[in-house]
């Protein structure tokens, strides 16, 4: 594998996995929770800090959101700084699915256009493009991305060997959802931009998963979340605009001040509570206490053992290298033939499971197949998996 192929995003494998203390978590202990990709999960600090910014609003509204408006700038320079990127393309959304909703918004797709993606786009994103290509009246294409995968030097020919000469925007996932794949974005955006073929990076789950640095990745757009990996209160997502399109770039809701500035339109989304954004910069700076890299070091080293000891408890093939080397906080496992392989029934396992055994943790059908994916972080065991492992035995047994 050449050079620029190597995997800038993944960690050394650690088999110590160290608990890191950090303060209380807002979830449930009795809980075995294995789905931070859901909607994340919070410490008490910051939950406490979100709840006293909502105090402060309701103390005096009109000078809180009127004229305080050092606060947003100071948690957009925080989170700004965090990603790696220019703040001035930071723009606050609720959460990624608005971020791609601006950023279609902002093109106009001709009925030659195509809009491409790959088959591991998450599935409300999916309808989000399927519903922007019928309304242009453009066509919309999944690259097929088989499981498993090897390399990254694999998915770059996969992704760049697909494009037409009608493709107008590619949507690329940085982690996929399903398959918990970290694609190679920034060599699919330097290939796009020889092409002239726009770029949007799904950016759902690198924040605080991944060294990210926006700036570098390269591509027309950024969206992402802060509310998954980040720990920040949900409702916390972003986009980011390269320098060429930030004028064309709006939020998905217009008003006051429309074409004043990419700061000033995003910033004023009409009356809304801002006090996720806000306290967004209160979550890095958590993160910052602890060191970010040791976190991302924990969580890729535990899920990487989750992977391995799930693939060889239930001797399926594993979806990418054992190593990790191609993951981040999340693995995504092939369930073993006896559970459940289509959608319904696998939501309804989940369930079972959740009821049963306490423990939380995504099932659902992907390509055709049953699959588990575990998330670790920072309250995470590697006994959880463990757990799982034995309540899947005892429910397929019953089958
Ligand atoms: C890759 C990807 N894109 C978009 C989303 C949507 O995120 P949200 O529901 O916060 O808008 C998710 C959510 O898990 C995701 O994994």
């Amino acid at each position: 594998m050449s050079n620029w192929m190597s995997n800038r995003y993944s960690m050394p494998v650690c088999r110590d996995i160290e608990p890191i203390k950090t303060e209380p978590w807002m979830l449930d202990p009795d809980i075995i929770y294995l789905n931070h990709g859901s909607f994340g999960a919070r410490v008490a600090s910051v939950f406490e800090y979100q709840v006293s910014l909502k105090r402060e609003f309701e103390a005096s509204p009109v000078d809180f959101l009127d004229r305080q408006k050092d606060h947003i700038e100071h948690a957009r320079n925080v989170v700004a700084n965090f990603l790696g990127a220019d703040g001035k393309g930071i723009g606050f959304v609720g959460n990624a699915t608005t971020g791609v909703g601006c950023v279609v918004n902002s093109i106009t797709f001709q009925p030659s256009d195509e809009i491409l993606c790959t088959s591991h786009v998450y599935n409300g994103v999916r309808q989000l493009l399927t519903r922007t290509a019928k309304d242009a009246g453009c066509s919309y294409r999944e690259i097929p991305v088989p499981l498993p995968v090897h390399s990254n030097s694999d998915l770059f020919e996969i992704v760049t060997n697909s494009m037409s000469n009608s493709t107008k925007l590619l949507v690329i996932d940085h982690v996929a959802s399903a398959s918990s794949i970290i694609f190679p974005v920034q060599e699919i955006v330097q290939y796009c931009r020889e092409i002239g073929v726009l770029v949007l990076v799904d950016g759902s789950h690198a924040p605080g998963m991944l060294d990210l640095n926006i700036d570098q990745v390269g591509a027309d757009w950024y969206v992402g979340n802060l509310h998954k990996w980040v720990c920040a209160p949900l409702g916390a997502g972003f986009v980011w605009a390269s320098e060429e399109k930030r004028t064309t770039t709006h939020p998905m809701t217009i008003s006051h001040l429309y074409g004043q500035g990419f700061h000033n339109e995003f910033d004023w989304q009409g009356t809304r509570d801002i006090s996720s954004w806000l306290a967004s910069a209160a979550a890095v700076e958590w993160g910052n206490t602890i060191g970010w890299e040791r976190i991302r070091q924990h969580n890729h080293s535990l899920v990487t053992a989750m992977q391995q000891a799930l693939v060889e408890a239930w001797e399926v093939e594993q979806f990418s290298p054992l190593d990790g080397s191609m993951l981040g906080n999340m693995a995504t496992v092939r369930l073993p033939t006896s559970c459940p392989q289509t959608m319904e029934s696998c939501l309804a396992f989940r369930d079972e499971i959740y009821e049963k055994f306490k423990i939380e943790v995504p099932i659902f059908e992907f390509l055709g197949l049953g699959v588990v994916r575990v998330s670790a972080q920072l309250y995470s065991r590697e006994t959880d998996v463990k757990r799982l492992i034995t309540a899947i035995k005892a429910l397929s047994i019953k089958m």
